[in-house]
């Protein structure tokens, strides 16, 4: 299960906490939710398949009463999205309720074992065993329940339970999926991240893996193999109006349009008024940086795509050999540790399960791993030797796209912070890096300003079934997120090449039908990419072109053109991303996708 989980223990009306909880949480997944109560000493649940508000609508004339409850939003990775498989799961008899996140690598044993014990279960969920496994467990507190059940349980996992023989608390217990506990007074809040505790609390408590905690109105309790443990309650510093729409029709259009303020963020929080780049939280990590000898990068999608760019210049201007690999690749990969060598993950929600795993085998290979995360507290964030923090502000569609910026603009700070470290970068070209980077907000500004040209030009394509991404050297990636942007919220199918591979293959998919989006502003590779351009028209391609203003040339070769600003070829990749993004959103508003919680998707892929 992939989703999002929220608890309550206090004294106000559970639909507002829960139900408010799992609509901050439906980006995470959203094809069924449900929510369990106990009053009175009695267990109620009410599940719907489908969005958050089926389940408010079931519930609107109705008070939940009770003051401990929980709450779930579902990514299906077991049993179609219906209201059995939705959570939370109820034991044999009725009398605990779990919510999971996560999947259960054992449950088909654990079923087995407990139908010949006469259970019934009612759904084909992994998770459903995991309060018929409480319930047997039940002669004791719900804590010794849970703490003798999670012993049996394979897989990762974020559960909460709450039951009709403590009716008081809510216990967790985390195991490879987030969870976090939202520090009120006189009430307690849990969540699979901080948005959907931001309304009522800022202080919260990150558990780590194998840690339980038995949580009450009162008080908070958390434990690590049958010892109280004291954890750090830390104070999250964004406000909950940042993860507000503020206006837009959706997350994604507010997030293109928050990209300038973001690389103003990250400019100003990584170069100092000496114009010298630095990052926080990578002292710990020194040592090893001053002596890399290469560079491992990997991550999953549009952090992938970051990835390759930031290859080009490690490699470029570092002068530090840069590998880029996919997580889920990389990691039943056998690396080799080599001295010397540092593994990068890049991760926007730094719960992503294969980074996160392919970190842990790193490390269990005493590689070093430096991670760029922007969730602070994220379990990335807290298993990284060094961190650097992208800063974008939190970012709810399920579309990445300020992020991505964040991503790229902290890559080509951090490849100037190391080329300086590494003696490689001179401070006269290193100055004049840091000048272009300065450009980047006014540029990006610039293009926001002209998006009815782009929405335009969606209008006119939205009814092609298929699109090719043509772009070289460091816009070879951008090719990949323009057609990752399109396919993920418009669910038409689109692929990216290197322009130099039409020949090799993908050429023969050129027709008068087939939209090839060419990402070509000035560069050193121009003249090629106008090669491969005529070699699309030549087959009656039409052309959609990312072009540097000014560029008459290339004009006779396009279908349709958008100008991005005249910029080092190096920083084109965060400026000709941007008409893709609103390319891809113009398209999906014009097929009346669900821009925001696009289907099979979830915003934190916590499953591998
Ligand atoms: C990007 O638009 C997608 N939502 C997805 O590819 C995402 O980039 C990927 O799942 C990685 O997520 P992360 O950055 O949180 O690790």
């Amino acid at each position: 299960m992939m989703c999002g989980i929220v608890g309550y223990t206090g004294p106000r009306g559970m639909e507002t906490i829960l139900l408010v909880g799992l609509e901050r949480l439906s980006y995470r997944g959203y094809d069924s939710s449900g929510i369990a109560t106990i009053y009175n000493g009695e267990l109620s649940t009410w599940k719907k398949p489908g969005k958050i508000r089926e389940l408010e609508a079931t519930l609107k004339n109705f008070t939940i009463k009770g003051h401990v409850g929980i709450g779930h939003t579902r990514w299906a990775t077991h049993g179609e999205p219906n209201e059995l498989n939705a959570h939370p799961h109820l034991g044999n008899e009725g009398k605990v309720a779990a919510v999971h996140n996560g999947i259960i690598e054992n449950y088909t044993h654990i079923k087995q074992k407990l139908s010949e014990k006469g259970h019934i279960f009612r759904s084909v969920s992994d998770s459903e065993v995991i309060p018929h496994l409480i319930e047997t467990y039940l002669n004791g507190s719900l804590e010794s329940a849970v703490e003798k059940t999670v012993k049996e349980l394979e897989g990762s996992f974020a559960i909460a339970v709450i039951s009709e023989s403590d009716p008081d608390k809510i216990v967790v217990y985390r195991k490879g999926s987030p969870l976090i506990i939202g520090v009120g007074k006189g009430e307690n809040f849990i969540s699979s991240d901080v948005n959907a505790l931001m309304p009522h609390t800022k202080e919260v408590i990150y558990l780590d893996d194998d840690e339980m905690a038995i949580i009450s109105k009162e008080n908070v309790i958390i434990k690590k193999s049958g010892n109280i443990v004291q954890k750090k309650v830390n104070h999250i510093s964004w406000d909950a109006a940042q993860a507000e729409k503020s206006g837009y029709d959706h997350y994604m259009l507010k997030e293109i349009h928050e990209q300038a303020t973001v690389s103003r963020q990250i400019i100003a929080k990584s170069i100092s008024k000496q114009n010298k780049v630095g990052f926080k939280h990578v002292e710990s990590s020194m040592t090893y940086l001053e002596k890399v000898n290469r560079f491992i990068i990997q991550a999953c999608g549009t952090s992938w795509h970051s990835g390759l760019v930031g290859k080009y210049w490690l490699e470029q201007y570092a002068r530090i050999p840069t590998e880029v690999d996919i997580s889920s690749e990389f990691r039943y990969r056998h690396m080799i540790s080599r001295e010397n060598e540092i593994i990068i993950a890049l991760s926007q929600s730094g719960e992503t399960a294969d980074t996160l795993a392919c970190i842990r085998e790193a490390k269990s290979k005493f590689f070093n791993v430096l991670s760029f995360v922007n969730s602070k507290g994220s379990t990335m964030d807290r298993e990284s030797d060094g961190v650097i923090y992208t800063h974008s502000g939190p970012e709810i569609g399920v579309a990445s796209t300020k992020n991505y910026i964040a991503q790229l603009i902290s890559l080509y700070l951090f490849t100037i912070f190391i080329g300086r470290l590494k003696g490689t970068l001179s401070e006269e070209k290193a100055d004049k890096m840091i000048q272009s980077v300065k450009k980047i907000p006014e540029y990006i500004d610039s293009i926001l300003g002209n998006t009815d040209a782009i929405k335009t030009i969606a209008d006119k394509y939205y009814l092609s079934r298929e699109f090719v991404f043509i772009g070289r050297g460091v816009n070879y990636p951008t090719a990949l997120e323009g057609a990752l942007k399109l396919k993920e919220i418009s669910y038409i199918h689109a692929t990216g090449y290197p322009a130099g591979e039409l020949k090799h293959g993908p050429i023969a998919l050129i027709d008068a039908k087939l939209p090839v989006v060419c990402i070509a502003p000035q560069s050193d590779t121009y003249n090629k990419m106008i090669a491969n351009i005529e070699e699309v028209k030549a087959r009656k391609g039409k052309t959609i072109i990312i072009a540097t203003e000014g560029d008459t040339q290339i004009q006779s070769l396009a279908d349709d053109i958008i100008y991005i600003p005249s910029f080092c070829h190096d920083l084109t990749p965060i400026l000709s991303v941007i008409p893709l993004q609103l390319f891809a959103y113009y398209i999906a508003i014009k097929l009346d996708c669900d821009v925001d919680q696009p289907r099979n998707l979830a915003k934190s892929v916590t499953v591998e």
